[in-house]
Protein backbone atom coordinates (compact mmCIF):
# COMPACT_ATOMS: atom_id res chain seq x y z
CA UNK A 1 0.00 0.00 0.00
CA UNK A 2 1.43 3.52 -1.17
CA UNK A 3 0.36 6.35 1.46
CA UNK A 4 0.54 9.77 0.54
CA UNK A 5 -0.09 13.41 2.10
CA UNK A 6 -1.64 15.89 0.15
CA UNK A 7 -3.05 19.56 1.18
CA UNK A 8 -5.91 19.51 -1.34
CA UNK A 9 -9.32 18.66 -0.20
CA UNK A 10 -9.94 14.76 -0.39
CA UNK A 11 -13.08 15.56 -3.36
CA UNK A 12 -11.10 17.78 -5.50
CA UNK A 13 -9.24 14.96 -5.97
CA UNK A 14 -9.10 11.64 -8.72
CA UNK A 15 -9.00 9.05 -6.39
CA UNK A 16 -11.49 6.04 -6.97
CA UNK A 17 -12.89 6.73 -3.38
CA UNK A 18 -13.57 9.22 -0.61
CA UNK A 19 -13.22 7.96 2.90
CA UNK A 20 -14.87 10.45 5.59
CA UNK A 21 -15.78 9.39 9.45
CA UNK A 22 -18.67 10.93 11.44
CA UNK A 23 -19.80 9.80 15.04
CA UNK A 24 -22.71 6.98 16.23
CA UNK A 25 -26.11 9.40 16.12
CA UNK A 26 -28.09 9.77 19.48
CA UNK A 27 -31.64 8.99 19.72
CA UNK A 28 -32.98 12.23 19.12
CA UNK A 29 -30.52 13.43 17.15
CA UNK A 30 -31.75 14.66 13.74
CA UNK A 31 -29.64 17.74 12.09
CA UNK A 32 -27.19 16.34 9.79
CA UNK A 33 -23.43 16.52 10.76
CA UNK A 34 -21.78 19.46 9.75
CA UNK A 35 -18.20 18.14 9.00
CA UNK A 36 -19.88 15.38 5.59
CA UNK A 37 -22.01 19.19 4.07
CA UNK A 38 -18.78 19.05 2.11
CA UNK A 39 -19.13 15.06 0.76
CA UNK A 40 -23.11 15.75 0.78
CA UNK A 41 -22.77 18.96 -0.97
CA UNK A 42 -20.40 16.93 -4.12
CA UNK A 43 -22.97 13.86 -3.88
CA UNK A 44 -26.03 16.96 -4.09
CA UNK A 45 -27.55 15.71 -0.96
CA UNK A 46 -28.14 11.75 -1.29
CA UNK A 47 -26.25 11.82 2.45
CA UNK A 48 -28.52 14.34 3.75
CA UNK A 49 -31.34 12.33 2.80
CA UNK A 50 -29.86 9.13 3.81
CA UNK A 51 -29.50 10.77 7.23
CA UNK A 52 -33.60 11.93 7.30
CA UNK A 53 -34.09 8.04 6.74
CA UNK A 54 -32.12 7.00 9.93
CA UNK A 55 -29.76 4.69 6.98
CA UNK A 56 -26.56 6.52 8.52
CA UNK A 57 -26.44 5.55 12.78
CA UNK A 58 -22.42 6.00 12.69
CA UNK A 59 -22.23 2.44 14.65
CA UNK A 60 -18.60 1.34 14.46
CA UNK A 61 -17.68 -0.67 11.92
CA UNK A 62 -20.86 0.64 9.54
CA UNK A 63 -19.60 1.28 5.82
CA UNK A 64 -22.04 2.83 3.79
CA UNK A 65 -21.24 3.41 0.06
CA UNK A 66 -22.91 6.44 -2.29
CA UNK A 67 -22.23 7.10 -5.62
CA UNK A 68 -22.87 10.49 -7.35
CA UNK A 69 -25.70 10.61 -9.88
CA UNK A 70 -23.59 11.34 -12.54
CA UNK A 71 -20.95 8.32 -11.54
CA UNK A 72 -18.08 10.19 -11.30
CA UNK A 73 -17.84 10.33 -7.16
CA UNK A 74 -18.25 7.04 -4.80
CA UNK A 75 -17.89 8.24 -1.04
CA UNK A 76 -17.19 5.73 1.89
CA UNK A 77 -18.75 6.69 5.00
CA UNK A 78 -17.70 4.77 8.29
CA UNK A 79 -19.15 5.01 11.15
CA UNK A 80 -16.78 5.84 14.10
CA UNK A 81 -18.81 4.86 17.21
CA UNK A 82 -19.90 6.90 20.18
CA UNK A 83 -17.85 10.30 20.26
CA UNK A 84 -17.49 10.33 24.33
CA UNK A 85 -15.49 7.41 22.84
CA UNK A 86 -13.20 8.47 20.39
CA UNK A 87 -9.61 7.57 20.33
CA UNK A 88 -6.72 6.94 18.23
CA UNK A 89 -7.84 2.88 18.06
CA UNK A 90 -10.67 3.77 16.41
CA UNK A 91 -8.96 5.81 13.19
CA UNK A 92 -6.93 2.96 12.66
CA UNK A 93 -9.82 0.13 12.79
CA UNK A 94 -11.98 2.75 11.04
CA UNK A 95 -9.12 2.80 8.10
CA UNK A 96 -8.94 -0.55 7.86
CA UNK A 97 -12.55 -0.65 7.56
CA UNK A 98 -12.64 1.22 4.53
CA UNK A 99 -9.36 -0.96 3.22
CA UNK A 100 -10.75 -3.70 3.73
CA UNK A 101 -14.63 -3.12 2.82
CA UNK A 102 -13.12 -1.82 -0.98
CA UNK A 103 -11.37 -5.34 -1.67
CA UNK A 104 -12.72 -6.80 -4.74
CA UNK A 105 -15.09 -3.27 -5.78
CA UNK A 106 -12.33 -1.89 -8.48
CA UNK A 107 -11.28 0.51 -6.09
CA UNK A 108 -7.28 0.96 -6.15
CA UNK A 109 -6.93 4.59 -4.57
CA UNK A 110 -8.57 5.65 -1.60
CA UNK A 111 -8.09 9.69 -0.27
CA UNK A 112 -9.62 10.06 3.70
CA UNK A 113 -10.61 13.05 4.50
CA UNK A 114 -8.28 14.07 8.05
CA UNK A 115 -10.84 16.62 9.36
CA UNK A 116 -13.50 13.81 10.12
CA UNK A 117 -10.79 11.38 11.61
CA UNK A 118 -8.28 14.21 13.69
CA UNK A 119 -11.16 15.43 16.16
CA UNK A 120 -10.54 15.88 19.74
CA UNK A 121 -9.23 14.01 21.59
CA UNK A 122 -7.43 12.78 18.66
CA UNK A 123 -4.84 15.35 17.36
CA UNK A 124 -4.03 15.88 13.77
CA UNK A 125 -0.62 14.15 13.86
CA UNK A 126 -2.38 11.10 16.04
CA UNK A 127 -5.22 10.72 13.60
CA UNK A 128 -2.20 10.53 10.24
CA UNK A 129 -0.27 7.89 12.27
CA UNK A 130 -3.62 6.16 13.03
CA UNK A 131 -4.80 6.24 9.20
CA UNK A 132 -1.03 4.99 8.16
CA UNK A 133 -1.77 2.17 10.60
CA UNK A 134 -5.22 1.05 9.54
CA UNK A 135 -4.35 1.59 5.99
CA UNK A 136 -1.56 -0.50 5.66
CA UNK A 137 -1.83 -3.17 8.03
CA UNK A 138 -5.53 -3.64 7.15
CA UNK A 139 -4.81 -3.85 3.54
CA UNK A 140 -2.08 -6.22 4.23
CA UNK A 141 -2.66 -9.89 2.88
CA UNK A 142 0.22 -12.84 2.82
CA UNK A 143 -0.23 -13.58 -1.04
CA UNK A 144 3.09 -15.62 -1.49
CA UNK A 145 1.39 -18.92 -2.56
CA UNK A 146 -1.73 -17.23 -3.90
CA UNK A 147 -2.11 -17.73 -7.65
CA UNK A 148 -5.14 -15.57 -8.14
CA UNK A 149 -6.02 -12.73 -6.20
CA UNK A 150 -8.90 -9.95 -6.27
CA UNK A 151 -7.91 -6.24 -6.39
CA UNK A 152 -7.05 -4.39 -3.55
CA UNK A 153 -6.50 -1.08 -3.05
CA UNK A 154 -3.34 0.22 -3.65
CA UNK A 155 -3.09 3.62 -2.93
CA UNK A 156 -4.10 5.51 0.18
CA UNK A 157 -4.05 9.28 0.27
CA UNK A 158 -4.39 11.58 3.32
CA UNK A 159 -6.40 14.95 2.73
CA UNK A 160 -5.34 17.50 5.15
CA UNK A 161 -8.02 19.74 3.63
CA UNK A 162 -8.14 23.57 4.73
CA UNK A 163 -8.34 22.90 7.91
CA UNK A 164 -5.13 21.09 8.59
CA UNK A 165 -3.43 22.88 5.40
CA UNK A 166 -0.90 25.14 8.04
CA UNK A 167 0.62 22.08 9.56
CA UNK A 168 1.33 20.33 6.14
CA UNK A 169 5.33 20.08 6.73
CA UNK A 170 5.09 18.50 10.58
CA UNK A 171 2.08 16.31 9.39
CA UNK A 172 4.55 14.56 6.17
CA UNK A 173 7.01 14.24 8.46
CA UNK A 174 4.84 12.26 11.16
CA UNK A 175 3.37 10.03 8.06
CA UNK A 176 6.75 9.16 6.82
CA UNK A 177 8.28 7.86 10.10
CA UNK A 178 4.87 6.26 10.54
CA UNK A 179 4.94 4.79 6.78
CA UNK A 180 8.32 3.64 7.61
CA UNK A 181 7.31 1.55 10.68
CA UNK A 182 4.19 0.05 9.10
CA UNK A 183 6.36 -1.00 5.91
CA UNK A 184 8.78 -2.97 8.75
CA UNK A 185 5.30 -4.70 10.01
CA UNK A 186 4.51 -5.58 6.89
CA UNK A 187 8.14 -7.12 6.26
CA UNK A 188 7.55 -9.15 9.33
CA UNK A 189 4.46 -10.34 8.59
CA UNK A 190 5.69 -12.27 5.48
CA UNK A 191 8.51 -13.47 7.22
CA UNK A 192 6.49 -14.59 10.50
CA UNK A 193 3.76 -16.53 8.22
CA UNK A 194 6.30 -18.51 6.29
CA UNK A 195 5.67 -22.12 6.51
CA UNK A 196 8.23 -24.64 8.84
CA UNK A 197 9.41 -26.09 5.70
CA UNK A 198 10.68 -23.09 4.81
CA UNK A 199 11.26 -20.47 7.27
CA UNK A 200 13.92 -22.68 9.34
CA UNK A 201 16.10 -21.77 11.97
CA UNK A 202 18.95 -21.48 9.15
CA UNK A 203 16.85 -19.32 7.12
CA UNK A 204 15.99 -16.88 9.89
CA UNK A 205 19.60 -16.87 10.21
CA UNK A 206 19.58 -15.85 6.26
CA UNK A 207 16.97 -13.07 6.44
CA UNK A 208 19.21 -11.56 9.71
CA UNK A 209 22.27 -11.42 7.22
CA UNK A 210 20.00 -9.64 4.29
CA UNK A 211 19.02 -7.16 6.87
CA UNK A 212 22.39 -6.61 8.29
CA UNK A 213 23.86 -6.35 4.57
CA UNK A 214 20.84 -4.02 3.79
CA UNK A 215 21.40 -1.87 6.78
CA UNK A 216 24.71 -2.16 7.97
CA UNK A 217 24.37 -4.31 10.90
CA UNK A 218 27.30 -6.64 12.65
CA UNK A 219 25.30 -9.71 12.49
CA UNK A 220 26.59 -12.96 14.24
CA UNK A 221 24.78 -16.65 13.83
CA UNK A 222 26.53 -19.58 15.93
CA UNK A 223 25.49 -23.17 14.30
CA UNK A 224 25.03 -26.07 15.77
CA UNK A 225 29.11 -26.65 16.32
CA UNK A 226 29.81 -23.47 17.46
CA UNK A 227 26.43 -24.11 20.02
CA UNK A 228 28.04 -27.06 21.38
CA UNK A 229 31.63 -24.80 21.76
CA UNK A 230 29.52 -22.52 23.58
CA UNK A 231 27.82 -25.11 25.45
CA UNK A 232 24.18 -24.12 24.63
CA UNK A 233 22.71 -26.99 25.75
CA UNK A 234 18.88 -25.36 25.30
CA UNK A 235 19.10 -24.88 21.95
CA UNK A 236 20.36 -27.89 20.82
CA UNK A 237 18.33 -30.13 23.03
CA UNK A 238 15.01 -28.44 21.57
CA UNK A 239 16.66 -28.47 18.30
CA UNK A 240 17.89 -32.20 18.60
CA UNK A 241 15.11 -34.03 16.94
CA UNK A 242 14.86 -31.69 13.76
CA UNK A 243 16.57 -32.48 10.29
CA UNK A 244 16.85 -28.28 10.80
CA UNK A 245 19.53 -27.55 13.42
CA UNK A 246 19.36 -24.53 16.04
CA UNK A 247 20.63 -21.37 15.06
CA UNK A 248 21.15 -18.17 18.04
CA UNK A 249 21.52 -15.38 15.97
CA UNK A 250 22.88 -11.92 17.07
CA UNK A 251 22.26 -8.42 15.48
CA UNK A 252 23.77 -5.44 16.48
CA UNK A 253 22.28 -1.98 16.35
CA UNK A 254 24.99 0.53 17.38
CA UNK A 255 22.47 3.39 18.50
CA UNK A 256 22.01 6.73 17.29
CA UNK A 257 23.16 8.73 20.37
CA UNK A 258 26.31 9.55 21.21
CA UNK A 259 26.56 7.74 24.87
CA UNK A 260 23.57 5.89 24.36
CA UNK A 261 22.34 2.98 26.68
CA UNK A 262 22.10 -0.50 25.83
CA UNK A 263 18.67 -2.31 25.23
CA UNK A 264 18.74 -6.47 24.53
CA UNK A 265 15.68 -7.37 22.78
CA UNK A 266 15.43 -11.01 22.69
CA UNK A 267 13.31 -13.40 21.00
CA UNK A 268 11.62 -16.92 21.11
CA UNK A 269 11.89 -18.69 17.43
CA UNK A 270 10.75 -21.82 17.36
CA UNK A 271 10.01 -22.67 13.47
CA UNK A 272 7.60 -25.26 14.75
CA UNK A 273 6.39 -26.55 17.89
CA UNK A 274 4.87 -29.87 17.63
CA UNK A 275 5.51 -30.39 21.46
CA UNK A 276 8.31 -32.93 20.68
CA UNK A 277 7.77 -35.92 22.44
CA UNK A 278 5.35 -34.38 24.85
CA UNK A 279 3.53 -34.64 21.78
CA UNK A 280 0.68 -31.36 21.16
CA UNK A 281 -2.60 -32.59 19.44
CA UNK A 282 -3.30 -32.38 15.79
CA UNK A 283 -6.28 -29.98 15.78
CA UNK A 284 -4.48 -26.50 15.48
CA UNK A 285 -1.08 -27.92 15.28
CA UNK A 286 -0.65 -25.79 12.14
CA UNK A 287 -0.72 -22.76 14.52
CA UNK A 288 2.76 -23.58 15.86
CA UNK A 289 4.74 -22.12 12.66
CA UNK A 290 3.90 -19.23 14.65
CA UNK A 291 6.33 -20.26 17.31
CA UNK A 292 8.95 -18.17 16.30
CA UNK A 293 6.78 -14.41 16.47
CA UNK A 294 8.82 -13.53 19.01
CA UNK A 295 12.28 -13.97 16.99
CA UNK A 296 10.94 -12.74 14.21
CA UNK A 297 9.49 -9.83 16.09
CA UNK A 298 13.44 -9.02 16.80
CA UNK A 299 14.35 -8.79 13.10
CA UNK A 300 11.49 -6.43 12.71
CA UNK A 301 12.13 -4.38 15.69
CA UNK A 302 16.00 -4.16 14.62
CA UNK A 303 14.79 -2.86 11.11
CA UNK A 304 12.91 -0.42 12.21
CA UNK A 305 15.20 0.57 14.85
CA UNK A 306 18.17 0.99 12.30
CA UNK A 307 16.17 2.59 9.90
CA UNK A 308 14.74 5.48 12.14
CA UNK A 309 17.73 5.33 14.16
CA UNK A 310 16.61 5.44 17.40
CA UNK A 311 18.96 6.50 20.80
CA UNK A 312 20.05 3.27 22.14
CA UNK A 313 22.48 0.78 21.11
CA UNK A 314 19.84 -2.29 20.05
CA UNK A 315 21.20 -6.09 20.64
CA UNK A 316 18.42 -8.28 19.21
CA UNK A 317 19.27 -11.87 19.59
CA UNK A 318 17.03 -15.12 18.46
CA UNK A 319 16.47 -18.48 19.52
CA UNK A 320 15.69 -20.00 16.41
CA UNK A 321 15.49 -24.27 16.99
CA UNK A 322 12.26 -26.66 15.74
CA UNK A 323 10.84 -28.52 18.48
CA UNK A 324 9.78 -32.13 16.63
CA UNK A 325 10.00 -35.70 18.03
CA UNK A 326 12.40 -37.93 16.89
CA UNK A 327 15.14 -40.62 17.22
CA UNK A 328 17.64 -37.87 18.18
CA UNK A 329 14.90 -35.74 20.42
CA UNK A 330 15.46 -34.49 23.79
CA UNK A 331 13.34 -36.06 26.23
CA UNK A 332 10.89 -35.68 29.52
CA UNK A 333 13.63 -36.49 32.59
CA UNK A 334 16.59 -35.40 30.45
CA UNK A 335 18.74 -33.14 32.48
CA UNK A 336 20.18 -29.89 30.20
CA UNK A 337 22.94 -27.77 31.10
CA UNK A 338 22.92 -24.05 29.21
CA UNK A 339 25.31 -21.54 28.34
CA UNK A 340 26.07 -20.16 31.58
CA UNK A 341 26.10 -23.58 33.69
CA UNK A 342 23.08 -23.53 34.97
CA UNK A 343 20.77 -27.00 34.62
CA UNK A 344 17.38 -27.53 34.02
CA UNK A 345 15.15 -31.02 34.57
CA UNK A 346 13.00 -31.14 31.49
CA UNK A 347 9.44 -32.71 32.51
CA UNK A 348 7.74 -31.66 29.36
CA UNK A 349 9.62 -30.97 25.98
CA UNK A 350 6.69 -28.67 24.95
CA UNK A 351 7.70 -25.85 27.49
CA UNK A 352 10.91 -25.92 24.94
CA UNK A 353 10.28 -21.74 24.37
CA UNK A 354 12.06 -21.16 28.56
CA UNK A 355 14.49 -23.91 27.51
CA UNK A 356 15.83 -21.96 24.28
CA UNK A 357 15.55 -18.45 25.92
CA UNK A 358 18.00 -19.83 28.62
CA UNK A 359 20.89 -20.04 26.48
CA UNK A 360 20.06 -16.68 24.67
CA UNK A 361 19.30 -14.47 28.11
CA UNK A 362 22.28 -16.12 29.47
CA UNK A 363 24.41 -15.44 26.39
CA UNK A 364 23.45 -11.68 25.82
CA UNK A 365 23.45 -10.65 29.57
CA UNK A 366 26.74 -12.13 29.94
CA UNK A 367 28.30 -10.83 26.54
CA UNK A 368 26.63 -7.25 26.32
CA UNK A 369 25.72 -6.10 29.97
CA UNK A 370 22.76 -4.48 28.60
CA UNK A 371 21.13 -1.93 30.50
CA UNK A 372 17.33 -3.33 29.76
CA UNK A 373 16.69 -6.66 28.22
CA UNK A 374 13.04 -7.37 26.98
CA UNK A 375 11.91 -10.91 25.45
CA UNK A 376 9.24 -11.55 23.42
CA UNK A 377 8.11 -14.62 23.51
CA UNK A 378 5.34 -16.64 22.44
CA UNK A 379 5.79 -18.66 25.27
CA UNK A 380 2.25 -20.21 26.57
CA UNK A 381 -1.05 -20.61 26.53
CA UNK A 382 -1.75 -19.97 29.53
CA UNK A 383 -1.17 -16.30 28.51
CA UNK A 384 -3.87 -16.59 26.12
CA UNK A 385 -6.46 -18.16 28.46
CA UNK A 386 -6.16 -15.03 30.96
CA UNK A 387 -5.75 -12.04 29.11
CA UNK A 388 -7.30 -13.44 25.11
CA UNK A 389 -5.84 -13.06 21.63
CA UNK A 390 -5.68 -9.40 21.84
CA UNK A 391 -3.34 -8.89 24.75
CA UNK A 392 0.35 -9.43 25.62
CA UNK A 393 1.08 -10.21 29.28
CA UNK A 394 4.00 -7.99 30.95
CA UNK A 395 6.51 -9.58 33.26
CA UNK A 396 8.93 -6.52 34.66
CA UNK A 397 11.11 -6.18 37.46
CA UNK A 398 11.70 -2.30 37.04
CA UNK A 399 8.71 -0.43 37.42
CA UNK A 400 10.50 2.43 35.00
CA UNK A 401 10.78 0.19 32.28
CA UNK A 402 6.83 -1.19 32.61
CA UNK A 403 5.83 2.49 32.37
CA UNK A 404 7.30 3.02 28.99
CA UNK A 405 6.71 -0.03 27.93
CA UNK A 406 2.71 0.89 29.41
CA UNK A 407 3.08 4.36 27.37
CA UNK A 408 4.35 2.69 24.48
CA UNK A 409 1.83 0.37 24.18
CA UNK A 410 -1.17 3.13 25.10
CA UNK A 411 0.52 4.83 22.39
CA UNK A 412 0.69 1.97 19.91
CA UNK A 413 -3.15 0.33 20.15
CA UNK A 414 -0.58 -2.76 20.70
CA UNK A 415 -1.98 -4.36 24.16
CA UNK A 416 -0.29 -5.62 26.72
CA UNK A 417 -1.09 -6.02 30.75
CA UNK A 418 1.37 -6.26 33.36
CA UNK A 419 1.42 -9.42 35.84
CA UNK A 420 3.10 -9.81 39.20
CA UNK A 421 6.03 -12.25 39.30
CA UNK A 422 6.40 -13.59 43.48
CA UNK A 423 8.58 -15.56 45.25
CA UNK A 424 5.60 -18.08 45.17
CA UNK A 425 6.07 -18.74 41.27
CA UNK A 426 9.66 -18.17 41.89
CA UNK A 427 9.40 -21.73 44.57
CA UNK A 428 7.81 -23.56 42.38
CA UNK A 429 9.96 -23.95 39.20
CA UNK A 430 12.51 -25.24 41.72
CA UNK A 431 13.97 -28.63 40.44
CA UNK A 432 14.79 -31.62 43.01
CA UNK A 433 17.38 -32.96 41.02
CA UNK A 434 18.82 -29.81 38.41
CA UNK A 435 18.40 -26.01 39.24
CA UNK A 436 15.03 -25.49 37.47
CA UNK A 437 12.75 -27.34 36.08
CA UNK A 438 11.17 -26.08 32.70
CA UNK A 439 7.52 -27.55 33.88
CA UNK A 440 5.67 -27.79 37.24
CA UNK A 441 3.27 -30.47 37.85
CA UNK A 442 0.73 -27.73 38.43
CA UNK A 443 -1.25 -26.27 36.28
CA UNK A 444 -1.77 -23.17 37.70
CA UNK A 445 -0.03 -19.45 36.74
CA UNK A 446 1.18 -21.26 33.94
CA UNK A 447 2.56 -17.75 32.48
CA UNK A 448 4.11 -16.65 35.60
CA UNK A 449 5.96 -20.06 36.39
CA UNK A 450 7.34 -19.38 32.81
CA UNK A 451 8.20 -16.40 33.57
CA UNK A 452 10.03 -16.48 36.70
CA UNK A 453 11.69 -19.71 34.79
CA UNK A 454 13.10 -16.37 32.27
CA UNK A 455 13.93 -14.38 35.44
CA UNK A 456 16.37 -17.01 37.04
CA UNK A 457 18.38 -16.89 33.59
CA UNK A 458 18.05 -12.90 32.87
CA UNK A 459 19.08 -12.37 36.07
CA UNK A 460 17.58 -11.25 39.24
CA UNK A 461 19.39 -8.09 38.97
CA UNK A 462 18.99 -7.58 35.47
CA UNK A 463 16.46 -4.66 34.65
CA UNK A 464 14.26 -7.13 32.36
CA UNK A 465 10.85 -7.24 30.58
CA UNK A 466 9.33 -10.38 29.61
CA UNK A 467 6.04 -10.02 26.93
CA UNK A 468 4.17 -13.18 26.99
CA UNK A 469 2.86 -13.05 23.32
CA UNK A 470 1.32 -16.07 22.38
CA UNK A 471 -2.21 -14.71 22.32
CA UNK A 472 -1.76 -11.57 19.91
CA UNK A 473 0.96 -12.87 17.63
CA UNK A 474 -1.17 -14.45 15.19
CA UNK A 475 -5.51 -13.91 14.72
CA UNK A 476 -7.35 -16.73 14.23
CA UNK A 477 -10.93 -14.96 14.09
CA UNK A 478 -9.83 -11.36 13.96
CA UNK A 479 -11.11 -8.85 16.22
CA UNK A 480 -8.87 -6.15 14.88
CA UNK A 481 -9.35 -5.19 11.65
CA UNK A 482 -6.22 -3.51 11.15
CA UNK A 483 -4.11 -7.06 11.90
CA UNK A 484 -3.98 -9.67 8.85
CA UNK A 485 -7.31 -8.84 7.22
CA UNK A 486 -8.75 -10.95 4.46
CA UNK A 487 -7.61 -14.32 5.76
CA UNK A 488 -8.64 -15.22 9.24
CA UNK A 489 -5.53 -16.60 9.90
CA UNK A 490 -2.30 -14.97 10.14
CA UNK A 491 0.72 -12.87 12.08
CA UNK A 492 0.43 -9.60 13.49
CA UNK A 493 4.21 -8.72 13.92
CA UNK A 494 3.00 -7.92 17.61
CA UNK A 495 5.77 -5.95 19.76
CA UNK A 496 7.33 -4.53 16.29
CA UNK A 497 5.31 -0.90 16.50
CA UNK A 498 5.48 -1.23 20.31
CA UNK A 499 8.87 -2.04 21.18
CA UNK A 500 9.81 0.34 18.68
CA UNK A 501 8.04 3.47 20.10
CA UNK A 502 9.35 2.36 23.49
CA UNK A 503 13.41 2.54 21.87
CA UNK A 504 12.36 5.79 20.37
CA UNK A 505 10.84 7.71 23.71
CA UNK A 506 11.11 5.96 26.88
CA UNK A 507 14.67 4.25 27.62
CA UNK A 508 14.80 5.37 31.37
CA UNK A 509 18.07 6.68 32.62
N1 LIG B 1 4.30 -22.49 21.94
C1 LIG B 1 3.60 -22.95 23.09
C2 LIG B 1 2.69 -21.87 23.69
C3 LIG B 1 1.54 -21.40 22.85
C4 LIG B 1 0.28 -21.94 23.02
C5 LIG B 1 1.69 -20.38 21.93
C6 LIG B 1 -0.79 -21.49 22.27
C7 LIG B 1 0.64 -19.93 21.18
C8 LIG B 1 -0.61 -20.46 21.36
C9 LIG B 1 4.57 -23.37 24.17
O1 LIG B 1 5.79 -23.87 23.74
C10 LIG B 1 3.92 -24.46 24.97
O2 LIG B 1 3.58 -25.45 24.42
N2 LIG B 1 3.75 -24.20 26.26
C11 LIG B 1 3.12 -25.13 27.13
C12 LIG B 1 3.89 -25.17 28.42
C13 LIG B 1 3.51 -26.27 29.37
C14 LIG B 1 3.86 -27.61 28.76
C15 LIG B 1 4.24 -26.08 30.68
C16 LIG B 1 1.70 -24.66 27.39
O3 LIG B 1 1.48 -23.46 27.50
O4 LIG B 1 0.81 -25.49 27.45
ZN1 LIG C 1 5.71 -25.95 23.28
ZN1 LIG D 1 6.41 -23.15 21.87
Amino acid sequence: MRILVERREALSAAADVVASGFFERGEKETTFPRSLEKEDAALKGLLRSAWDRKELKGKRKELSTFHSADGNRRVVLVGLGPRDRYDAERVRRAAAEVVRGLKGKAARTVGFRLPSFAVEPVAADAAVRALVDGAVLGGYEFLKYKTTTEGSVEESTIHLGDEFAREEAGLKKVATEEIAITDTVVWTREIANLPADTATPERLAEEARGLGKELGLKVTVFDEKKLAEMHCGGLLAVGSGSSHPPRLIVIEYPGGARRGRTVAVVGKGITFDSGGISLKPALHMQEMKFDKSGAVAVLGILRAAASLKVPPRVIGVMACAENLPGGGAYRPGDVVRTFNGKTIEVLNTDAEGRVVLSDALGYVTSQYRPDEVIDLATLTGAEVVALGDDTAGLVCSDDKLAAGLLAASAATGEPVWRMPLTDYHRELVKSDIADVKNSTELTIAGMLTAAAFLESFAGASTIWAHLDIAGPAYTTVSTRKYQPAYQNIGATAFGVRLVTRYLQTAVHA
